[in-house]
């Protein structure tokens, strides 16, 4: 049986980062969800359908093989496909995590992807990061955390990294968007962010990259 950790959290906690970090360390694949809710909104945009549109967007997915969006692992890391096109970096703009989180509201969006991260869970020893994977996608995982910090730790986390590259928005434009994403994935109908019972809390406002690591190695040890 493969072991499944489950880890859950708003937008800019830290996630991936920590996640990446921590499967390394334990062997384990890491999958990133939100790349596949990004890829979906990459996909519309790319089509000029807007992902706000479910019409349109249920249209369009279930004009696609239902394998179109698929993840890769080249030397331990994940790639994400559209189809053949490897959109790993195209999914990283401001514009695709808003239109991701559109997408992601949309029921007919949650079961596209539903059975692609069953099936990778099912067959590796994984790390799960995004909204639903404790709650909905790994009801039974092994380890449920809940990863979160404040939105302005958060905005100012996602401000430098996304500093070093063009066109950066203001601090206050990010932490409006992070403040927004927030709001639209915990109100959503289907499958809404929110904290498993049987999921662990971190909080990782007040400490740095290594103390998180650490925090979370040390609920999995505990956990298991
Ligand atoms: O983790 P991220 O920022 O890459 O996620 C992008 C969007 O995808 C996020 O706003 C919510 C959605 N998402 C989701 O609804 N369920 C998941 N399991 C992962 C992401």
């Amino acid at each position: 049986m493969s072991v499944n950790i489950a880890i859950d959290g708003p937008a800019g906690a830290g996630k991936s980062t920590i996640a990446k970090a921590v499967s390394k360390k334990l062997g384990y694949i890491y999958v990133d969800t939100g790349a596949l809710y990004r890829s979906v909104a990459y996909t519309m945009l790319r089509d000029g359908i807007s992902p706000k549109d479910a019409a349109k967007v249920e249209e369009k997915l279930s004009s696609l093989d239902k394998n179109y969006f698929s993840l890769g692992f080249i030397d331990g890391a994940q790639h994400v496909f559209a189809g053949s096109e490897d959109v790993s970096d195209k999914i990283r703009t401001p514009e695709v995590s808003m239109g991701a989180s559109d997408v992601s509201a949309i029921p007919y969006v949650r079961k596209f992807l539903f059975e692609l991260q069953r099936s990778i869970a099912a067959e590796n020893n994984v790390i799960m990061d995004g909204r639903d994977i404790g709650t909905v996608v790994l009801p039974n995982a092994d380890v449920k955390i809940y990863l979160t910090a404040s939105a302005e730790v958060r905005a100012d986390r996602r401000y430098k990294e996304l500093a070093e590259k063009e066109n950066c928005p203001t601090f206050e434009q990010v932490l409006a968007d992070i403040k927004q994403r927030d709001y639209n994935d915990m109100h959503r109908e289907t499958a809404p962010l929110k904290k498993a019972d049987d999921a662990v809390l971190a909080d990782t406002s007040d400490v740095d990259l290594d103390g998180a690591i650490r925090l979370i190695l040390d609920i999995i040890k505990k956990s298991r």
